[in-house]
C-alpha cells in the first residue's frame, strides 16, 4: 500500500501500518532486520540507526503498528509483558503511590507487591468495578491508576471513562492493560486513557510463539520517557519476535470474530451444563459488566470462567481434556483451559485469593480457533469423566 494508512478502517490499518513496502526490495513484508548495529556514511551522518537496543527497523514497524491501532502518539515494544510494565513503572518516583484493581494478572501483583514496594513505591488494591473504591483510595502521592478490564479470571469489568476522570482530577495517569480485549475490541485512549499496555505475548500475536509485551502513550512526554527507558534498561523485544507479532497482527480481526463466535457456543454450553455452578463471562446479559462492557468496547472477548464446585472437580475435568490444552496464558489460536488458583494466580495469597472470590473449583477457558463442535464435544466428555 502506498501512503499513510492512518485514516483507513482497523483491519486496513493492522496490515499496512508502519509497514510501507520496504524501500531497498519492494518487499511487501517488513523483513526481520537481524542485526546488532548499523554502519554510519561518515561520522556524524547515519541513516537514523545507530545500534538496535535503541533503534531497529523491525520493532520500529510493530511499534508504529500497535500505536496506530490503539490511536495513541508511540509504541514501545519490549521482551515480554512484564518488560513492557516494569519501564512503565519507571513513571513513579520514591514515595509515590499507585491505585490498581484488586485482581490483576498475578504476576503484575507479584511484581508491584514483592519488588516495587521495596523501592518506596506504595499501592492500594481496590474493587475498581466501583470508580467510587478508586475515588476513595487517592492520596496525596497517587500518581497512578492502574487496571485492567475485564479481568482474569474473575472477568470483572471497570468503567474506563469513571477511571481517568478521577485520576486526572488528582494529577495522574490513567494505565488501561488491554491484553484481553485487543484494540479490535476496546480502545482505551479514546476514553480518556494515558498509556495502554500489552502483553503481546496474547491476542496481538495469537498464536502461542512468542513472548513480548508493548507500551502506547497518548502523550509525547511519556513516550520520550519509554523510549529512554527503553534503551537505558534494553529489555527490548527482538526483530524476529517483532515480525511474528506484526504477523499475527495481520489477521486480528478476523481472529478476534472467530474467537468471539466460539466463545458464544462455550458460553452457552457451559451455562446448560448441570455439573457448572456457575459461568461468569461479561457477554451474559446478567453479568454486572454487561452493559458497561457494552458501553466502553465493541465486543466480549474469549475468556470465560466456569465454577464445578471444588479443586477435585476441576482437577478430573482438566485432566480429561484432549482438544484442548491444559496449559497457562491465553489469545492463541489453540483452546487453553487452565486452574488459575493453582496456575496463573498461584502467587496471589490465598487470604487474597479467597477475599476475590477466585474459588478453587474455577477453571478459565481462553476460548481458540478450533471448530466450535469440537471444542463443546470435548467439554461434554471432560465433565461427564469429572464425578
Ligand atoms: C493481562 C496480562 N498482562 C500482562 C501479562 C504479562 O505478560 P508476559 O507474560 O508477556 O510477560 C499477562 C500474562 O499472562 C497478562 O495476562
Amino acid at each position: 500500500m502506498k501512503g499513510d494508512p492512518t485514516d483507513l478502517g482497523f483491519s486496513t490499518r493492522a496490515i499496512h501500518a508502519g509497514q510501507p513496502p520496504d524501500p531497498l526490495t519492494g518487499a511487501v513484508t517488513v523483513p526481520i532486520y537481524q542485526t546488532s548495529t548499523y554502519v554510519h556514511d561518515e561520522l556524524g551522518r547515519h541513516k537514523g540507526f545507530e545500534y538496535a537496543r535503541v533503534q531497529n527497523p523491525t520493532r520500529s514497524a510493530l511499534e508504529t503498528n500497535v500505536s496506530a491501532l490503539e490511536g495513541g502518539r508511540s509504541g514501545h515494544a519490549f521482551a515480554s509483558g512484564m518488560a513492557a510494565i516494569s519501564t512503565l513503572m519507571t513513571l513513579l518516583e520514591t514515595g509515590e503511590h499507585a491505585v490498581v484493581s484488586r485482581n490483576v494478572y498475578g504476576g503484575t501483583y507479584r511484581f508491584f507487591h514483592q519488588v516495587l514496594e521495596r523501592y518506596g513505591l506504595a499501592f492500594s488494591w481496590v474493587d475498581a468495578t466501583d470508580p467510587a473504591n478508586v475515588e476513595a483510595a487517592m492520596r496525596e502521592t497517587t500518581r497512578m491508576v492502574y487496571i485492567e478490564t475485564p479481568t482474569n479470571p474473575l472477568m470483572e469489568v471497570s468503567d474506563i471513562a469513571a477511571a481517568a476522570e478521577i485520576a486526572h482530577r488528582h494529577g495522574a495517569v490513567l494505565v488501561v492493560d488491554n491484553t484481553f480485549l485487543s484494540p479490535y475490541l476496546q480502545r482505551p485512549l479514546e476514553l480518556g486513557a494515558d498509556v495502554v499496555v500489552h502483553s503481546t505475548t496474547k491476542f496481538l500475536n495469537g498464536h502461542s510463539d512468542s513472548i513480548g509485551g508493548v507500551l502506547v502513550a497518548r502523550s509525547e512526554e511519556h513516550g520520550e520517557w519509554f523510549a529512554f527507558v527503553q534503551k537505558s534498561a534494553g529489555a527490548v523485544l527482538s526483530p524476529f519476535d517483532s515480525f511474528l507479532v506484526l504477523r499475527g497482527i495481520k489477521t486480528l480481526a478476523v481472529r478476534m470474530d472467530r474467537h468471539e463466535t466460539n466463545t458464544r457456543r462455550v458460553v452457552e454450553f457451559l451455562s446448560g451444563h448441570p455439573k457448572v455452578r456457575s459461568v461468569l463471562y461479561p457477554g451474559l446479559p446478567d453479568h454486572p459488566g454487561h452493559a458497561l462492557q457494552q458501553r466502553q468496547a465493541s465486543g466480549f472477548g474469549a475468556l470465560v470462567t466456569f465454577d464445578v464446585g471444588g479443586y477435585d472437580a476441576a482437577k478430573a475435568m482438566l485432566d480429561r481434556v484432549r482438544v484442548m490444552s491444559l496449559a497457562e496464558s491465553l489469545g492463541g489460536v489453540e483452546t487453553l483451559i487452565s486452574h488459575p488458583a493453582s496456575m496463573t494466580h498461584a502467587s496471589v495469597p490465598r487470604e487474597m485469593r479467597d477475599s476475590l472470590g477466585l474459588t478453587d473449583g474455577m477453571i478459565r477457558i481462553s476460548v481458540g480457533l478450533e471448530d466450535a463442535e469440537d471444542l463443546l464435544a470435548d467439554l461434554e466428555q471432560a465433565l461427564a469423566g469429572s464425578g
